[in-house]
């Protein structure tokens, strides 16, 4: 087993191919640029810009508000509580940040459920803009001025930061050389299935053992064993995954042989 220091994630080197891709490049429109500040970097999303695969710019739309308060909202037209976000300061922004190559993002609980697909289709964006609302959500004409609406599932936020965090963590780990690629490429969701167990030390805790194929030195044992799993607890929690997906001869082998063990157990996991 790799030492711990050694196998954490975002160690990986890029390689040449890799280093030639110039950084993705995100403006994010928000009211409150705090929000965005620290996450974005700490961690992953940190090392990522310091190595130059990314390059984040965080706006306080304020900048484009208007008058001398530097407005962006007002109340709703037919009455109604809360402020909705004018149409005024997101085109005055637009009109700055949008390029060509621009994708901009509007989180709505409305639109598409983000998911790694379209994690990884912004991943191989050049240009990502996305645009934080707050309070009661965007006149509706701001809708026309972007290019996807996504949401990050059913419940409402206060505002737009989080999902942007949410999809920018979720993008920024996929960039070539932004983590090593086996464990982008391992993980939940990326081969349409959720991931295997994972065990690290000690061997033994409080009478639950490490299943004894993982410290086999096999790695054909381990990689057949973590399919099945992966398998397993795919079909035991998110079931409608294997339903959309094609499996390989050697994944319908080893879901079927999960499929004799439940029956004969009765568990599912
Ligand atoms: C309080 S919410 C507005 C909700 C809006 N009135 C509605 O009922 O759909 C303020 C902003 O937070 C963001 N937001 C809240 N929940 C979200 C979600 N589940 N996914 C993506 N964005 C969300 C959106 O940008 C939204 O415009």
């Amino acid at each position: 087993m790799s030492e711990p220091d050694q196998a954490r994630e975002g160690d990986a080197e890029p390689s040449a191919g890799e280093r030639t891709r110039p950084p993705l490049e995100i403006d994010v429109l928000t009211l409150f640029p705090a929000m965005l500040d620290g996450p974005l970097a700490q961690s992953i999303p940190g090392r990522v810009q310091t190595r130059g695969l990314a390059t984040i710019r965080i706006h306080d739309l304020r900048e484009w508000g208007l008058g001398r308060h530097r407005t962006v909202d007002d109340y709703t037209y037919g009455g109604g509580a809360g402020m909705v976000l004018r149409p005024e300061p997101v085109a005055a922004a637009l009109a700055v940040l949008r390029r060509p190559d621009s994708v901009v993002i509007l989180p709505d609980p409305g639109g598409e459920v983000f998911g790694q697909r379209r994690a990884q289709d912004l991943s191989e964006r050049s240009h990502l803009v996305i645009l934080c609302p707050r309070y009661e959500g965007v006149d509706e004409r701001v809708r026309a001025m972007v290019d996807m609406e996504l949401s990050i599932g059913d419940y409402v936020l206060s505002g737009g930061e989080i999902p942007a965090l949410v999809f920018v963590d979720a993008i920024l780990r996929l960039l070539p050389g932004a983590i090593d690629a086996e464990s982008t490429a391992e993980e939940s969701f990326t081969d349409g299935l959720l991931e295997y167990p994972q065990y690290t030390r000690p061997p033994e805790f409080q009478g639950a053992l490490v299943p004894a194929v993982l410290s086999s030195g096999n790695h054909e044992a381990v990689r057949k064993w973590r399919l099945k799993e992966a398998l397993r607890r795919t079909l035991s929690r998110r079931p409608e995954l294997l339903a959309g997906r094609t499996l390989t001869k050697e994944e319908s082998k080893l879901l079927a042989s999960v499929q004799a063990e439940l029956d004969e157990t009765g568990n599912s996991e």
